[in-house]
This record gives structure tokens, sequence and C-alpha cells, in this order.
């Protein structure tokens, strides 16, 4: 049951208002004061407000202030004397959801009163969804509700408290460190390290002895010992991102220290025990680098033992609304805004694009337009315009088996082109020529070459 507050100095119309809303099926308040207005709604939950604007002592207007700041979702109506339109204006400004004058209407405050609560109530339902759906489909940070991502946060929950390798495939942008990260955290390693190297950062002996260490004097500029990441990282877990990256001598390297469980630090002798759970990331084909003998099969069977791979946005979609709640809200915390709706034109936008940046393109769309717009909307006008119009189009290319005639597709793809035009414009040459972009003249010769008829 709905508990309304009402709020007057005048014990009749407090009466009155009370026998009306109890009748209407309402747990009713009232109170001749502000001051005792503020017990009320600090003692039980209001949920809608309603009180006169002339009070001795504190006044509606400064009651109404501080029930938008403390309680910022209960809707609050005003009564305001015949006439005095100004303070109702004001009322208005200052967060109030209506007014009325009196002599009120019955019926029509009955009718705001109801109008306000099944807007309140919509919202709140609207908060609790939004809530749910975010809880419901995210992971350890990892939003998305798509049916991929989801046999994915099934996948980690698996493999997570095993030691097995992991090798995770995703093209930019997917979330390649965060699922690496998920795992680790999933994992019984949780309470050790999470280490992250970039292989392809680092030239070949720089990475060599990030990876391994290396002792005094063994390389110019080895000053003093130095531990490798695989020691930093023991009993955690360490990520070897952009592993397509890694160059082959580093690659054998690795290979020993994966089978043998141990490292020797560059330019050491001694052997070092390591326990570290590997997780390699890359963006590249993996299989192809092998063919072309860039990359180790052995090594990369041994990393494979586990493969992840992350779709990229454009075949999951249904995960970008989601996805925009997700940083919509990340973002407003972080610029200490208040959340902002996404127009469902912004919304289509996203959905037509093709996104070769992925979730993190995505992220950054998202982080620009909280910075910049001003309103409560982000609209069209807060998005990058090469997203709305992509200078590039993905055009899906075969060739055919049999061979290809370049000159003479281009042809056929113009010819079908300006048929179309020629319809849109229906059969009107000039304007046809408008919407190819090209000249009347050029127009017409295309049509005489082509043999189209006009
Ligand atoms: N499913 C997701 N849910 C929420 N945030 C995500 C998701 N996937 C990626 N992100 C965010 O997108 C950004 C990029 O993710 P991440 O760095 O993990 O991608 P990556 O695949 O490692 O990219 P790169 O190949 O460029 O290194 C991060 O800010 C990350 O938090
Ligand atoms: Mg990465």
């Amino acid at each position: 049951m709905n508990k309304i507050l009402i709020v007057d100095d005048e014990k009749s119309i407090l009466d009155l208002l009370s026998m009306v809303f109890k009748k209407e099926g309402y747990n009713v308040y009232t109170a001749l004061s502000s001051q005792r207005a503020l017990e009320l709604l600090d003692e039980r939950d209001i949920d809608l407000v309603i009180t006169d604007i002339k009070m001795p002592g504190m006044s509606g207007l400064s009651l109404l202030t501080h029930i938008k700041e403390n309680y910022p979702d209960v809707p609050v109506i005003m009564i305001t004397a015949y006439g005095s339109t100004r303070e109702a204006v004001q009322a208005l400004k200052a967060g109030a959801l209506d007014y009325i004058t009196k002599p009120f209407d019955i019926d029509e405050l009955k009718i705001v009163v109801r109008n306000a609560l099944h807007k309140r109530q919509l919202e709140q339902e609207n908060i609790h969804l939004k809530k749910e759906l975010t809880k419901r489909y995210s992971f350890e940070n990892i939003v998305g509700k798509s049916k991929k991502m989801q046999e994915i946060f099934n996948l980690i929950e698996r493999i997570a408290p095993t030691d097995a390798t992991i090798l995770i495939y995703g093209e930019s942008g997917t979330g390649k460190e965060l699922v690496a990260k998920a795992i680790h955290y999933k994992s019984l390693r949780r309470n050790n390290k999470f280490v992250s190297i970039n292989c392809g950062a680092l030239p070949e002996n720089l990475l060599e002895s990030e990876l391994f260490g290396h002792v005094k004097g063994s390389f110019t500029g080895a000053y003093s010992d130095k531990r490798g990441l695989f020691e930093v990282a023991n009993k955690g877990t360490l990520l070897l991102d952009e592993i397509g990256e890694m160059n082959p001598m580093t690659q054998v390297k690795l290979l020993r220290a994966l089978q043998e469980r141990k490292i020797r630090r560059v330019g050491g002798v001694e052997e070092i025990e390591i326990d570290v759970r590997i997780i390699a990331s890359t963006n590249q084909n993996l299989k192809e680098k092998i063919k072309k003998g860039e990359f180790r099969e052995d090594l990369f069977y041994r990393l494979n033992v586990i493969n992840i791979t992350l779709p990229p946005l454009r075949e999951r979609k249904e995960d970008i609304p989601l996805l925009v709640e997700h940083f919509v809200e990340k973002y407003s915390k972080q610029f200490r805004k208040e959340k902002k709706e996404v127009t469902p034109e912004v919304m289509k936008v996203f959905q037509d694009y093709h996104w070769p940046g992925n979730i993190r393109e995505l992220e950054n769309v998202i982080e620009r337009a909280m910075a910049l717009s001003q309103g409560n909307k982000i609209t069209i006008d807060d998005i990058p315009k090469e997203i709305i119009h992509p200078a590039t189009v993905e055009m899906p290319v075969s060739i055919p088996e049999e061979g290809f005639n370049l000159n003479s597709h281009l042809e056929e793809i113009s010819r079908r082109y300006i048929e179309h035009a020629l319809i849109k414009a229906e059969r009107n040459i000039k304007r046809a020529a408008e919407i190819l972009g090209i000249s009347y003249r050029s127009l017409r010769h295309y049509i005489d070459k082509y043999g189209i008829k006009k």
C-alpha cells in the first residue's frame, strides 16, 4: 500500500484530504507543520508528499528543498493559494512534480496523485530491472548476455580452479585481459600476483630478461641481479599478452620453462623452480604463423591446452545495450555526473556500426559522450561522426575460382547503381546524376555505354 504524507497547517484540510485518500486505498499520514513532516519522512517510507506552500515556521518550499536533497525519488505535489502563480513556478523549479490551487478540485488531485505514484513505480521497477539485468549478465566485471559470452562465463568458472594453461584469442579490444584477470581471481591463486607482459613491446633480449631475470654483468646495463616476471608471479598467474609477437629464441626458452617448470636467469647457472599459471593471449592467427614458420608448433600445443575465443562485438550485438548501461554507470561515477539515458537513435547507430575496435572502442565512445553531453541524455550530437557515417564500408570480397575480370566487375557494379538511381529519380537523369554525385554528361555517357533504357 502506498504511503502518502499530507502537510498543511489547517486541520480541516488535513481531515478532508485524509478522508479522500484513505478511501482511495492509500496509507495516509498527516502533519500540521514542516517539522513534523520531516520526522515522518524519517520514520516512514513515504512514497509521495502533498504539501501546502504557505505555513508558519518552515515553509512548504523549504520542506520541498529538503525532500529533494534527502529523498530525491519522492514526488512532491504543492498546494498553492489561488492566483499565486509565481510561487507555483518557483516550486516547480525547485523540483515539485506538480501543483494544485486552492480551493481544489478533489478529482483533479486524485488523478495527479495516482499518476505520480504510477510514474514512481515504473521508475523504480526500471531501476530494479536494470540492476537485476547487469547482475545476472555480468561476471567479474565482464558484461554479456549473448549465448557466446554466457558460454565463456561457464568455461571460465570451470577452468579457473585448475592450473591448466590457457590461450585466449580475440580481436583487439574484445576483453582478453579482462578474461585473464577473471580467471586469476576465480582461481586458488587469487591471493598471489597477477602479472602481465606485452611480448610485442620489447626487443628480444629485453623481453628475455624481463621474463626470466638476469644476473649482474650478464650484459651491458645489467648492473645488478634482477628477478624476472616468472619469479615475481610465483604462485600466481602470468599473462603473456601478444604471444604471437614473441621472437623465436624466446619461444624456445619459454617452451623449456613450461616443460620443466624451471627457469634460469639470463647469464645465470642456477635452476629456479617456478609455480606459475600461464595464460597467453593473441589477436593473431597462430596456426597461420606456424605455417609461415614464425611460431613454434610445439609451443602452440603447450599453450593451447584450453582455448578461449572471444567473439568480436559485431557478432554479439545483443550485448550492446548492457555494455552501454555498464559504461554509462562507470563514467557517471568517475565523472561524478548524473547517469544519462542513451536515446533510441544513438542505440540504433550503435547497432548498425561494425565496431572494429570492439568493446574498447564502445567504451571510449561512451566515455567521450559522458564527458561532452550537457543534458541528461546522450544524443547523436555526442557521438563521433565516423561512427554515424563510417568512412569505410565493410564489403565482403570473394574471388571466384575460375578467375576474375576486375574491369567488367566494376562496370557491373556501376551499372547497377545507375539503374537504381534512375528508378529512385523516376527516370529523371538530372536528379539521378545528383543522387550519384556525378555530372549530367557523365551519366548520359554511362547510360549509352551500358545500353541502359532511358
Ligand atoms: N565484456 C566486457 N564487459 C565489460 N567491459 C569489457 C568487456 N570486454 C572488454 N571490456 C573493457 O574493454 C576494454 C578493453 O578490454 P581488454 O583490455 O581486456 O581487451 P584486449 O582484448 O586485451 O584488447 P587488446 O588486444 O587491444 O589488448 C577494457 O577497458 C575492458 O574493461
Ligand atoms: Mg590486451
